[in-house]
This record gives C-alpha cells, sequence and structure tokens, in this order.
C-alpha cells in the first residue's frame, strides 16, 4: 500500500493543486461532523489518492482497533492496559467494560463527587483559612497540566470561578511567580500527577506547601489530589474526601476529561464542563460511525499521512485563527509527539516510515508576523492546519473578529495560489526597470502550491472544544493505528528521567563529574564556577 501511495505521488507531485479546486471538489473534500467542518480541498490529494489512502488505513485494521479501543481491549500492548480515556466522557453511553468489570459506575460516580466539590468551590461553601477560595493553583506537567491549562484559556469567556493558575516547570521562577500573586489563606493547591510520583510535581508540591504553612495552620485542608495512586496521596497527607481518583486505563495526555480536568470545572462550573465531555463524545460517536471518507478523525489523520509520510514533509503548523487557542500548539505537542514520535512498530521492529511529524504553531494572526515568511517561501513545504471560528464572544467587536477570518482564509488562499514571476514583475515595474526590475521581483515570487487544511465551527463553546480535542486525539489513534506503533506508551522520556536524577548530586558537588561525558563534565564545571 505504502509503495502504490509513492507511485501515485510521484504522478501527481508537480501538479498545481489549484486547479483542482473548484466548487465540486470543495463539496467533495469537506466533511463535517455537527456543525463543525474540515475543508481538506487545498491539498494535493485527489480522488485517487483518497481513496488509496482510505485503502492504506482498511488493510491497517483501523476499525477493528477502534472498536477494541471503545470496548476496554488491553491495545496499549507495552503496559498491558486499556486505553478508555472515552468512557469518561460516555455520559449518556452504555457499560464498558474492562476485564469483565463496568467502568462507568466508578466514572460517574467520580464526576459527580468532582462537581459537589466544583460547585462548593465556587460558592464558598469549601473555604480556606481565609474564608472563600479566590485562587486554585494546579500543580501538574506535561498531560497533568497542558489539557487544563490550555482548556482554562480557551474557556475564557465562560470563566466564572476563583482565578486558576498553572505551574508546571520544576524552574523555582514557575512557581515563585504564581504564588507571589496568591494568599495562602485563600488558596485551592491541586496536586495533579498520575502517578504521584513525578519529580516536578512533587518538588513543587512540597514548595507549595511550605509556603502554605507560613500563614495557614491545617495546610492539608487546602489541598487537593488528582491521581491513580492514592495511597501516596494520603502519603503526602491530602484527606481522601478531596482526593479524585482514575485507573490506569486513562493515559496522561488523555486524562483532561476526568478528576485531571478539575481546575476546568472549578472555572467554568460542573454544567459547562459537563457541555465539554458531551462534545468529546459526540466526536466519539462521529468517528465510531461515520463512513472514512467522510470521518473527521480518519480524514484529519490520511491528510496527515499524505503530508508526512508519503510527500515527506516532516513538520505541521496548528494555526488556530482563535486567540482563545493559544495554547492549543503546545497542548497538540504532548498528544500528538509524545503518542506518534516512535520508531518501532508494536512488535519492536524499526519503522520502515516516518514516525508522526514535529508539530508546532502559534496563533493567528501572531504567527503571520513572525513565521509564516518562512512558510510562504521557505525553501520547505509546511502543510498548515487553520482553525477559524464564525463567531467570537464579543458581539461589539464584531467587525474585529471578521478581519481574523479575512485574515484566515487569505492565508490559506495565499500558500496555495502564491505569485508568479509576472505577477511580481507587474507588481514593481513602475518603481524598477531592467535587471533590477527582475531582481526586485524575483523576491517577490511565492511558489504557492503548499497545502493546508481548515478547522471551522460557529464558535469556541465548551461542546465545541469537546469536539476539537477528541478529533485530535482519535486523529492520533488513526495516525497510530495506520503506522502500527503504540501511541499510548511514552518510553522515550524514561532516559532523561534517569540521568537527571543521577546528575542532581553531580549539580550539587556532592559527587564527582569524572565519570561523566567531557562536554558533561566541562558544563557542570562552568556552571557550579558560575555560581549553581
Ligand atoms: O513526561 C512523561 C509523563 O509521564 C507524561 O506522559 C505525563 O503526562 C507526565 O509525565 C506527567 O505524569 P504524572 O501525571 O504521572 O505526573
Amino acid at each position: 500500500m505504502w509503495n502504490d501511495l509513492q507511485a501515485h505521488h510521484a504522478k501527481v507531485a508537480d501538479r498545481r493543486f489549484e486547479t483542482l479546486v473548484d466548487a465540486d471538489r470543495a463539496a467533495d473534500f469537506t466533511a463535517q461532523a455537527g456543525d463543525m467542518v474540515l475543508d481538506y480541498a487545498k491539498t494535493n490529494i485527489d480522488t485517487e489518492g483518497r481513496a488509496l489512502l482510505i485503502e492504506l488505513l482498511e488493510k491497517a485494521g483501523v476499525a477493528a482497533k477502534r472498536d477494541a479501543m471503545f470496548t476496554g481491549q488491553p491495545i496499549n500492548e507495552t503496559e498491558g492496559r486499556a486505553v478508555l480515556h472515552t468512557a469518561l466522557r460516555n455520559l449518556d453511553g452504555g457499560p464498558v467494560l474492562v476485564d469483565g468489570a463496568d467502568v462507568m459506575p466508578g466514572v460517574l460516580e467520580t464526576l459527580d463527587r468532582m462537581a459537589d466539590f466544583a460547585a462548593e468551590v465556587r460558592s464558598g461553601g469549601f473555604a480556606g483559612q481565609g474564608g472563600q477560595i479566590t485562587d486554585v493553583v494546579n500543580i501538574g506537567i506535561g498531560g497533568s497540566d497542558l489539557g487544563p491549562a490550555m482548556a482554562v484559556k480557551a474557556l475564557a469567556p465562560y470563566h466564572d470561578g476563583p482565578r486558576c493558575h498553572f505551574v508546571s516547570n520544576v524552574d523555582p521562577a514557575d512557581i515563585a511567580g504564581v504564588l507571589r500573586g496568591c494568599d495562602p489563606e485563600t488558596t485551592l493547591v491541586i496536586v495533579a500527577s498520575k502517578t504521584f510520583t513525578t519529580i516536578e510535581t512533587m518538588t513543587n508540591a512540597r514548595t507549595a506547601q511550605a509556603w502554605m504553612a507560613e500563614k495557614v495552620v491545617d495546610t492539608g485542608a487546602q489541598f487537593a489530589a488528582l491521581s491513580t495512586a492514592e495511597d501516596k496521596t494520603a502519603a503526602f497527607g491530602i484527606d481522601g474526601a478531596r482526593v479524585f481518583g482514575f485507573e490506569d486505563w486513562v493515559g496522561g495526555r488523555y486524562s483532561m476529561w476526568g478528576p485531571i480536568g478539575l481546575s476546568l470545572m472549578i472555572a467554568i462550573g460542573p454544567d459547562a464542563f459537563r457541555a465539554f465531555l458531551r462534545g468529546g463524545q459526540a466526536m466519539d460517536r462521529h468517528f465510531q460511525a461515520a463512513d472514512w471518507a467522510e470521518n473527521l478523525p480518519a480524514l484529519l489523520a490520511l491528510v496527515g499521512i499524505w503530508h508526512n509520510q508519503i510527500c515527506g514533509h516532516a513538520t505541521r503548523a496548528v494555526l488556530p485563527y482563535d486567540n482563545l487557542l493559544s495554547r492549543l500548539p503546545a497542548y497538540l505537542q504532548q498528544l500528538e509527539m509524545e503518542s506518534n514520535g516512535k520508531g518501532v512498530s508494536m512488535d519492536g521492529a524499526d519503522l520502515d516510515v516516518p514516525s508522526g511529524p514535529v508539530v508546532w504553531g502559534e496563533p493567528g494572526t501572531n504567527g503571520q508576523h513572525a513565521f509564516y515568511q518562512l512558510i510562504h517561501q521557505g525553501t520547505r513545504v509546511i502543510p498548515c492546519e487553520f482553525l477559524v471560528a464564525a463567531r467570537g464572544h464579543e458581539d461589539d467587536l464584531h467587525h474585529q473578529h471578521q478581519l481574523l477570518v479575512a485574515n484566515c482564509l487569505a492565508q490559506s488562499e495565499a500558500l496555495m495560489r502564491g505569485r508568479t514571476l509576472d505577477e511580481a514583475r507587474a507588481k514593481v515595474a513602475d518603481t524598477f526597470s531592467g535587471a533590477e526590475l527582475d531582481r526586485q521581483a524575483r523576491h517577490r515570487v511565492f511558489p504557492g502550491n503548499r497545502p493546508s487544511v481548515t478547522i471551522a465551527y460557529p464558535q469556541l463553546t465548551p461542546f465545541v472544544l469537546g469536539q476539537i480535542i477528541a478529533l485530535y486525539e482519535h486523529r492520533v489513534f488513526v495516525e497510530g493505528a495506520v503506522l502500527g506503533i503504540n501511541s499510548y506508551d511514552q518510553w522515550g522520556v524514561e532516559l532523561g528521567k534517569e540521568l537527571a536524577t543521577a546528575l542532581q548530586p553531580i549539580v550539587e558537588g556532592a559527587q564527582s563529574a569524572a565519570n561523566k561525558d567531557g562536554s558533561t563534565a566541562a558544563l557542570v564545571d562552568f556552571l557550579q564556577r558560575s555560581g549553581v
């Protein structure tokens, strides 16, 4: 199959896909889930290419793998675990069995406990030593930070609870900066860690505990924990009433739908949080029911595979024309790169195609004034993914929103069309002549023929955010299933953690750096002489 796709690509690679994009193609290469659309007409994928991509997906057994995921089979084979973040948003679905036991009663009970606690924090029924909680500090890293931090930002128009802050980095500048703005007597600290062993999080949690102890008599009363390791939360001194547990079948980067989303729930309230879950659940149903040619997650994955594994474009820019989604690229970096940045397939054999792409991005229009130069005229092709809402939340400034939308559409059009040398010459013909006209014109040529997709939706509500995040989760799933990799482990983060633990006493000066490589030893020496 890969060979067929490569052969097809070789046939069409030099064509200008702009010539394909008429109204029929726009309709044919747009898919819809609820009121969200994915337009992938501005790519070089044609009906033959799409058919080959869908055949690739079918031959990889994606449907069976999808069903295995939703029904709680241990598809995370290297860790022997089910992958069931979908159960966390299965609000009115049927039972979900893991080892013969229905997990839904436990999921719904925890959700209710979270909702009760969030409501109490928001109303003042749960208070700190100094009265009503004014600030919530979520301490977590990776999946225990990026999801809720991204979503609290994304749903700022719905934020009517206490202020929420996120501390992740072990760099003391992070926690010091946040705590400086909080009153310990009215702050709730949430320690979010699936394992409750992550060194950054536990270090920051102890720092927060010491900070609070300077003013608060019973610090434990103002701490909550989100974890699968309830023995460890108890050892840390957090009362079981404020511990919200989950199971190991929820991966860290897929965990914002459950207890790890507590800070989001406190910010926007339980009803809005449930609307977020319903959006995710709606995308689950679409993913399970829609034909592949109409299936948003599958199409997004196949477009990605076309661009990365077939065309060889190693990176993908995610460009939300929705400032509320400014942390989406960071969130997707973990979701996509920790999931599909793997070099071996499930059975341990080397992959014979590249692994998932480098994902990066910034909100438009800011990116236009920073790195779009390279996207338009650089020598590498960077497939772009635009996200845009029809409406913002600032009705009185709708004209600004229209300008934002125009910019978004202009970018995908410019990437596709480009500007020819003749067009560039015409632009500067009044100013230059002769050889100088030619030289100046060449700098103004845009190669065009650069692909993009656009995801459009009416407005970024909690429901729509749930749709977007579940869309990306399932896209990662399909891509991983086609590549035959395990998208749900992350062994690649381990080596650095082990070496950091070994280096700590060396950096502190308690051990010699003599057995380290020359570069590391020299850096330790420089940093020690400079005061580390
Ligand atoms: O960096 C690896 C990782 O395990 C991520 O997968 C995870 O989201 C993050 O660390 C935090 O882990 P925990 O929630 O257990 O503290």
